[in-house]
């Protein structure tokens, strides 16, 4: 059925472009998966136009794991947190989500910062020691993934779908570099987040599928053959349905070239926050 860990983004063309990527983000969400999730979502569906509100406020938990009380070592800044809701803010403002810090927890662990990753019990360990809220909570963690495995990642996620299963497994691991003002070049404004939070919303990659119908189920995202990379403007890789949307936040574009989401991928998101997380809108 549907995993409980979510998608990772890969850093680096090599990465990206090539079997790595294909394999770490295919083997965690199969078409095959999809489509169960897909027709569970369809059967439980909470129709969003029944409530009054149009927009709502999700509460961010952000943990920050280090190797030490140094910038290199992950201590991130407090400006640099406020500064990364403030992205999501903007980044998700057509969508009629908001983000709200609610509080900043900060573990200086050298072993989580450098060996957490996905389908690794340490996360589990990491995440049962510090998780907060509920549901409709985010909980954000950011940490080194500096261990050979998972050298290169930027971040996973989990769906919405997975939080019955797995509560305590619920939210986004992120590389700490990645945060605005961070020093991983061309991902280090923001986007990271904005990307890994689409997917804890309820969004696949735009290249979820490729060519092939439903592709992400989401009608007003261009199908596309493969994530893009860097910034190509003008790439096509599938037939029909206009242009690869390579400024959207569910591709693979640097940071500088990522500015949408679709009214579509809003419609699925604040369905999905309303069936799986209990969020009104
Ligand atoms: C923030 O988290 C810390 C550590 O878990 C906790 O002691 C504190 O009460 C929390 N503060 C708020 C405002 O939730
Ligand atoms: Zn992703």
């Amino acid at each position: 059925m549907f995993p409980s860990f979510g998608l990772v983004l890969l850093l680096g063309s090599t990465v990206l472009g090539g079997a790595a990527a294909t394999r770490t983000c295919g083997s965690t969400l199969t078409d095959a998966e999809i489509v169960a999730a897909e027709k569970h979502f369809q059967a439980n569906k909470v129709t969003t136009d029944q409530f009054s509100v149009t927009a709502a406020t999700v509460k961010v938990y952000f943990h920050v794991i280090s190797k030490d009380t140094t910038a290199a070592g992950g201590y991130v800044t407090d400006s640099q947190i406020k500064e990364q809701v403030n992205v999501l803010n903007k980044d998700f403002a057509s969508t009629g989500l908001s983000y709200v810090l609610a509080n900043t927890t900060r573990t200086v662990n050298s072993n989580w910062f450098i060996n957490v990753g996905p389908s690794k019990s340490l996360q589990t360990t990491m995440k049962n020691a510090l998780r907060q809220g509920g549901a409709a909570d985010l909980n954000v963690y950011s940490v080194g993934f500096q261990s050979t495995a998972d050298n290169g990642l930027l971040g996973y996620a989990t769906f919405p779908s997975s939080y019955s299963r797995s509560p305590k497994d619920d939210g986004v691991v992120m590389l700490f570099s990645s945060l605005p003002g961070g020093s991983t070049t061309n991902y280090n404004l923001g986007r990271t987040l904005t990307h890994e939070v689409g997917h804890w919303v309820g969004l696949y990659h735009t290249f979820q599928g490729g060519c092939t119908a439903p592709g992400d189920s989401v009608d007003d995202t261009p199908a596309e053959a493969s994530p893009a990379s860097g910034c190509p403007v003008g790439r096509d890789t599938c037939a029909g349905g206009g242009p690869d949307p390579i400024h959207n936040f569910m591709d693979y574009s640097y940071d500088s070239c990522m500015t949408e989401f679709t009214p579509g991928q809003a419609a699925r998101l604040r369905a999905q926050m309303s069936t799986y997380r209990k969020v009104n809108i």
